[in-house]
């Protein structure tokens, strides 16, 4: 088992910040970030754009923060330590969009894991479509990496996403806006057998690959994914290495993953530590 308090007595534990949205039911967003930061013996710093009402199951009400309020948080943080890796998940709305893009400027913050999180699995939008163009025009081009799903791909890019060429052009379409990677994920798209990912630097296109698991996938699998990245980055791996082993992370997590009374299935982040 982890000895986090070992680990931060010894002084070398690097600090990661996420900045997303609330799951209160654990499994997704910014309580499922600080998860995956602790088993990868990350500290993870924690900033809070909106109070989503979820379960594994559903969303009931989204409540955005206040964008000063976004701003202020990551201020307070940055004075005490500078995180050596960030990660963006769902920021609700355009002006959150542009504060957060302003802080990782004004700070010098490191560019960051984006996961343009844009609708949920139920149907919900988690952040305005309006805020798309923000996202975009604003966040992308510092972006370190950008991990959208499919659907993602598509409204950022309006490329069709259908097949392996169409993947591709998305993903030329990303690195293009400024984005410096994107790894295009491809849980969405009809493979029975495998779950397969694209990442793609501006240079080469690496498929990354693990089996399909049955039942449907599971809840919260791309923000464990983005922070995974995000934390490996933060041990001082370079993206490519990061991307890999975030993946590898994400599928034993998923491996091991387990119901809680009536929950879709939930990821343990821990699986390879018991
Ligand atoms: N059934 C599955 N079996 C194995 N891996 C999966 C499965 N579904 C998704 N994945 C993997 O999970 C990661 C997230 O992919 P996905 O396309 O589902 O992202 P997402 O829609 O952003 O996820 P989320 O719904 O959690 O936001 C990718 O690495 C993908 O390959
Ligand atoms: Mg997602």
């Amino acid at each position: 088992m982890i000895n986090y308090f070992s680990v931060l007595k010894r002084r070398k534990i690097p600090v990661a910040m996420t900045i997303a949205g609330s799951d209160p039911g654990g499994g997704a967003g910014l309580q499922s970030d600080i998860k995956t930061f602790a088993a990868l013996e990350v500290y993870g710093y924690s900033v809070l754009t909106s109070v989503i009402a979820q379960s594994s199951s559903r969303v009931a009400r989204v409540s955005p923060v206040s964008p000063a309020l976004v701003s202020a948080q990551i201020e307070v943080l940055v004075e005490e330590a500078r995180p050596v890796a960030l990660k963006t998940g769902a920021l609700a709305s355009a002006r959150i969009v542009r504060v957060v893009a302003h802080a990782i400027t004004e700070f010098k913050l490191p560019a960051p894991v984006v996961d343009p999180v844009m609708i949920a699995s139920s149907g919900v939008r988690l952040l305005e479509r309006s805020a798309e163009t923000a996202l975009r025009d604003r966040l992308i081009p510092l972006a370190r990496i950008v991990t959208p799903n499919a659907p993602e791909a598509a409204a950022l890019t309006g490329v069709k996403i259908r097949d392996r060429e169409s993947v591709r052009e998305a993903a030329r379409k990303i690195v293009a806006i400024g984005a410096r990677a994107v790894l295009l994920k491809g849980g969405h798209l009809e493979d029975r057998a495998q779950a397969t990912d694209i990442f793609y630097d501006g240079r080469d296109f690496v498929e990354l690959t693990s089996a399909r698991s049955a039942g449907g996938g599971a809840h919260g699998t791309g923000c464990v994914l983005s922070a995974a990245i995000a934390a490996y980055l933060a041990r001082g791996d370079a993206l490519e290495d990061a991307v890999r082993k975030a993946k590898k992370f994400l599928t034993a997590a998923l491996s091991a993953s387990c119901k809680i009374g009536r929950s879709r299935a939930l990821l343990d982040q821990f699986a390879s530590r018991r």
